[in-house]
């Protein structure tokens, strides 16, 4: 009894520890892939400071063209995403969801406010250093996959690591082990035009990975997957969060990729009028 109460303690101490190796393969696959790339991989300055945010948008105010015709897509938003969060946009078709990824991603200069990505303002950045930022400490994800036609699956995953100089024989090594990590260990000289949808979004998560990014921004990532395919897809990106301890926004309009999420953030006309906090991430 003594000893059956002594074990479970053991247990739920180690518990801590150990959370993230229960992840199953995923993680056994993530090990290795960080033991890969941790010699060339960029230092993070937010990281083990678990309370900083990744990403802080203030008063961000967004607008397209002047005058009477402007279209003022963001109207004063304010909001964190907390490290090691999945973090879901959601609103109508035009409440200013892709304005605003686009902006966090530095692909765009608000019109005013403050947007900063681990405690770097972007607006202190030049085009050089945006896009330093986008390639070193940013994975995209879009609705339309966006991989090149004439590459392989591995040789769309090593485009990033291909644009950081990184050497082939490291690159293609850990191309395969982030195909392995979404599953696709068997395709990785298909063609996109020879995978199924799902597939090639799969494949669009193994290359948002490629370079550690602290941050993978995702708009709409199962908009042109039946829901069970994009459900698949969200499973993995949740997974994700957890086994490479990378923070995700996505936006989204799907019901099954909000109830994943640990927070939802809801705009209206560019305006954020709700936040929730689900159990899904506890
Ligand atoms: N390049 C642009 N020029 C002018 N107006 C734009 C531009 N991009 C977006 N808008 C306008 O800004 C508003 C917000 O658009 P946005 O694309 O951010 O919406 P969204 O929430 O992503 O919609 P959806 O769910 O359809 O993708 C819309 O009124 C849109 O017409
Ligand atoms: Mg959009």
């Amino acid at each position: 009894m003594t000893d059956h109460q002594h074990s479970t303690a053991a247990d739920r101490s180690g518990a801590d520890a150990t959370a993230e190796d229960t992840t199953a393969e995923i993680t056994t696959a993530s090990v290795t892939t960080a033991e890969v790339t941790t010699a060339s991989a960029p230092s993070r300055t937010g990281e083990g400071d678990g309370d900083t945010p990744v990403v802080v948008v203030d008063d961000v105010h967004h607008s397209f063209g002047s005058g009477p015709q402007a279209v003022h897509a963001l109207r004063g938003v304010s909001f964190e995403v907390r490290r090691g969060e999945l973090t879901a946009l959601r609103g109508r078709s035009g409440s200013g969801k892709t304005t605003l990824l686009n902006l966090v991603g530095g692909l765009d200069t608000p019109t005013a406010g403050r947007i900063t990505l681990d405690g770097t303002d972007l607006a202190s950045l030049d085009e050089p250093g945006l896009l330093a930022l986008r390639r070193d400490r940013i994975g995209f994800v879009f609705q339309s996959f966006g991989l090149i036609p004439v590459l392989t699956a591995a040789e769309n995953v090593g485009v990033p690591m291909r644009l950081r100089r990184m050497p082939a024989k490291e690159r293609e090594e850990r191309a395969r082990t982030l195909l392995a990590l979404v599953g696709l260990a068997d395709h990785a000289e298909q063609r996109p035009g020879e995978l199924s949808g799902g597939q090639q979004q799969r494949v669009a998560v193994a290359r948002a990975l490629a370079n550690e990014p602290d941050l993978i921004i995702a708009d709409e990532p199962t908009g042109q997957l039946d829901s069970e395919t994009g459900r698949a897809i969200m499973e993995l990106l949740r997974a994700v969060v957890r086994s490479e301890s990378v923070t995700i926004l996505v936006a989204t309009h799907d019901p099954n990729l909000i109830e994943l999420a640990d927070r939802v953030v809801e705009l209206r006309d560019g305006r954020i009028v709700g936040t929730d906090t689900s159990a899904a991430g506890a």
